[in-house]
């Protein structure tokens, strides 16, 4: 289902976009935060109170538009996926945040056909993954990151601070660019995974072992106690330049 002309999201409006991953049980979706001004006023309507205040904090208007198009293409999306019958209402839906910021889904919606999902963005870019109660069991957590080659960072300090010994090793001798690129690899499958399990910076990036040199698909080697490489299932995702993007699923 694309959402282009569909409820809840009115034609004034720029509508997420379901990317072409097939994965059971998990929907994954794109969308831009540069939306018209008149989408952005009728969405405010739809944010919780707290979540309008955050958004009244940001003093650039750009931004604050931002903060106000992340929350409503979340509601509107996963409203939708909630179900159509009766339909959900965006501003009905009702969010907790747990120790480390990871927002799940409250009463009454955390028994329906949405078990978790996950959220990220960078620059105008929002990317959503949905993980359905029909996924497997033994996927429990969905976790999402995204990231821009075209942001400046750098990459020898945060290399070192960020990628255990091995992965460090294949960044050697790389031209400029590629390791930009492999580091942000690398990047993306801890975020996700951090994500996933929802402590994010907390977790000991650097105790994760991933291997995205041999395997075809990446593939976790080592990850922090009590995690277990053999529980999780990652993958890459098709944003498209300048952007890398990966996914998370796992207990
Ligand atoms: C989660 C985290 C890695 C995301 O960092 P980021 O790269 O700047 O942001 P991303 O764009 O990838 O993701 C942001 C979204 O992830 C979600 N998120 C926030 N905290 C999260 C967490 N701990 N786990 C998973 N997702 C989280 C939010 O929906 C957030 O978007 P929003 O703030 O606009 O609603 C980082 O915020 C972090 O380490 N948080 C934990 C901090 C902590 O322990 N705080 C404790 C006190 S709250």
């Amino acid at each position: 289902m694309n959402h282009t002309g569909n409820a809840p999201f009115s034609e004034i409006t720029k509508p997420p976009q379901r990317l072409p991953v097939e994965i059971a049980g998990v929907s994954l979706w794109q969308a831009t935060l540069a939306q018209p001004e008149a989408a952005i006023t009728q969405w405010q309507a739809w944010l919780a109170p707290e979540e309008r205040q955050r958004a009244e904090r940001v003093t650039r208007p750009a931004l604050r538009h931002r903060v106000v198009a992340v929350r409503a293409l979340l509601r509107g999306l996963l409203a939708y996926e909630l179900g159509q019958e009766p339909a959900i209402s965006p501003a009905s839906l009702r969010f907790q945040t747990d120790t480390h910021g990871r927002p799940h889904l409250a009463a009454p919606f955390t028994n329906g056909t949405i078990r978790d999902f996950n959220l990220s963005h960078s620059g105008d870019k929002l990317l959503i993954g949905i993980l359905y109660s029909t996924a497997p069991q033994s996927w429990q957590r969905i976790g999402v990151d995204l990231e821009s080659l075209q942001r400046s960072r750098d990459t020898a300090r945060l290399a070192h601070r960020v990628l255990c010994a091995r992965e460090q090793h294949t960044l050697e001798g790389l031209e400029h660019e590629e390791r930009q690129r492999r580091f942000l690899h690398y990047w993306v499958l801890k975020e996700a995974f951090s994500k996933a399990v929802g402590t994010g910076f907390s977790l000991g990036f650097d105790a994760m072992d991933f291997d995205i040199d041999t395997a075809s698909v990446p593939c976790a080697r080592a990850l922090p106690e009590p995690h277990r490489p053999d529980d999780w299932t990652l993958q890459f995702l098709p944003l498209g330049q300048p952007f890398v993007a990966a996914l998370a699923l796992g207990a």
